[in-house]
């Protein structure tokens, strides 16, 4: 039969071995925390539904995001335009941009648009611009602006306040 001695020691091997599968199973868990609940899973699913919503904006209307957009933030994103573009009456590789906004397309006197803008007509209004930065090649074919566009609503919107507050 058994003794005092071999029931001690199976009990302890017992305990022993369910210490460890315990001690296995915290590990686990903790290890399996740190993916599921960490920063970057939940980061990604955040930036992805922004993406997705920023998507959904394009079906806001024009007037609307133009009415909340921020002048300071387009202030930056004209740094993309500024090699060739100046907003203080100077014209550069590009004619002057302060007042762009209604004004009339190719209307800089003495500067030398490309003719393909200067057969484009019509003014700047807000949405011609907005069409004109999208992508510049598609809204005036042979612009000699070679600027690939911008593809964000947001940043259009943004830059258009901007040249809006540079006034005439
Ligand atoms: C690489 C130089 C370059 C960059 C960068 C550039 N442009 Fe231009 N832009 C030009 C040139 C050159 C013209 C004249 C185009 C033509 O005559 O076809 C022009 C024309 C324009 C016009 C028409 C102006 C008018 O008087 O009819 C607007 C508006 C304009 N650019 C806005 C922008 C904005 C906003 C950006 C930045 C997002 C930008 N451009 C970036 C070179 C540039």
């Amino acid at each position: 039969m058994f003794d005092t001695m071999t029931v001690t020691k199976a009990a302890a091997g017992l305990f022993g071995a369910f210490l460890a599968l315990l001690l296995a199973k915290w590990a686990a868990e903790t290890v399996y925390h740190v993916g599921g609940h960490g920063d970057e899973p939940a980061y990604a699913i955040e930036a992805a539904e922004a993406e997705e919503s920023a998507g959904e904006a394009e079906t806001v209307s024009f007037e609307e995001l133009l009415a909340t957009a921020d002048a300071e933030k387009g202030e930056k994103v004209f740094k993309k335009c500024a090699a060739c573009h100046k907003v203080n009456g100077e014209d550069a590789t590009g004619p002057h941009l302060n007042g762009v906004v209604g004004r009339a397309v190719a209307s800089v006197a003495g500067f030398g648009y490309s003719g393909a803008m200067q057969s484009h007509g019509g003014d700047w209004t807000p949405e011609a611009l907005d069409a004109f930065l999208t992508k510049p090649s598609a809204a005036v074919p042979g612009t000699s602006m070679s600027f690939s566009g911008l593809g964000k609503i947001g940043d259009r919107v943004n830059l258009i306040a901007y040249l809006q507050s540079t006034g005439g």
